[in-house]
């Protein structure tokens, strides 16, 4: 284990910032609980998450502000205050979408979710100090006080980079569930339910199968959000609604109606042969 993993390991097993991420989880929830707030949070209407687009804004700012800083000289210094100013207002949808996602995350998740977002409050405090020495005409210390930000910021962008990639935060988790193309054999139609859902096996992906409006329906039975059990969701108006974290999903095509979920559900058609449940993936 290298110096970096085990850094955030000890945070992942550091119980003193549970004290601070329960009333941020509780605050944050009642802030998104909006409909509209959540899904356009959770990036519903690109279909992707937002928060890993929006990060790009205050860092490309900021880091090209210390660029100018650097090399640019004299004549770049008004553009260099311009990009720390607009690296602050950014900072702020970004935050929000990223408290968004946070918000339904626990345990050493949560930890890191929690020191991630200190040090990008820390980091913020610096470059608004930055502006505020920039504008005072202590050039020095400003561009002292972004080198600092920046570095936190970095630091910052590691634990968010961890808690995408090693620990799958906003991570589609049926990405690898392509589906058959053509139909497959799916188990025998006496084991299904005769009303409400039933999950069936499909090449070791579980599949949620049920009516709906007397037509047979199939989506994969794992949430795409956090992987939350489909088939023990609420199923109403031609929805089934996740009973983790409340996505809310088409039935007939697995299509998001409600977040946090940003990815759509697989969609299977479905048909009974000769006795037998048969599934081809929805293209
Ligand atoms: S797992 Fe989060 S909404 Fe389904």
């Amino acid at each position: 284990m290298n110096l970096l993993d085990d850094a955030v390991s000890r945070l992942e097993r550091w119980p003193a910032l549970d004290a601070l991420a329960d009333p941020l989880r509780k605050a944050t929830q009642a802030l998104v609980k909006p409909r509209v707030v959540r899904n356009l949070l959770s990036g519903i209407p690109t279909g992707h998450p937002l928060h890993p687009v929006l990060t790009d804004l205050p860092i490309g700012a900021w880091s090209m502000a210390s660029l100018l800083d650097t090399v640019g000289g004299e004549s770049s210094e008004h553009a260099a205050d311009v990009l720390v100013a607009a690296g602050l207002v950014v900072a702020v949808p970004t935050a929000a979408s990223g408290l968004n996602d946070w918000s339904d995350t626990f345990g050493a998740v949560s930890r890191v979710g929690v020191a991630h977002a200190a040090l990008n409050v820390t980091a913020l405090g610096f470059y608004g100090a930055s502006l505020a020495a920039r504008k005072a005409g202590a050039r020095g210390a400003g561009r002292g006080l972004a080198y600092l930000g920046l570095g936190i910021l970095l630091t910052s962008g590691y634990l968010g980079g961890h808690l995408a990639f090693s620990k799958g935060v906003r991570v589609n988790r049926t990405a690898w569930h392509e589906g058959p193309g053509d139909w497959q054999d799916a188990g025998p139609a006496s084991d299904l339910a005769p009303d409400g859902p039933s999950v069936v096996d499909l090449d070791g992906v579980p599949v949620l199968v049920t009516h709906d409006a007397g037509r047979l329906v199939a989506l994969d039975a794992t949430c795409t959000h956090a992987g939350g059990p489909l088939n023990e969701g609420t199923f109403e108006n031609g929805c089934v609604t996740c009973p983790w974290h409340g996505s809310t999903f088409r039935l007939a095509d697995g299509g998001v109606v409600h977040g946090p979920a940003s990815a759509p559900e697989p969609s299977y058609e479905a048909r009974v042969e000769d006795g037998r449940v048969q599934l081809r993936a929805r293209r």
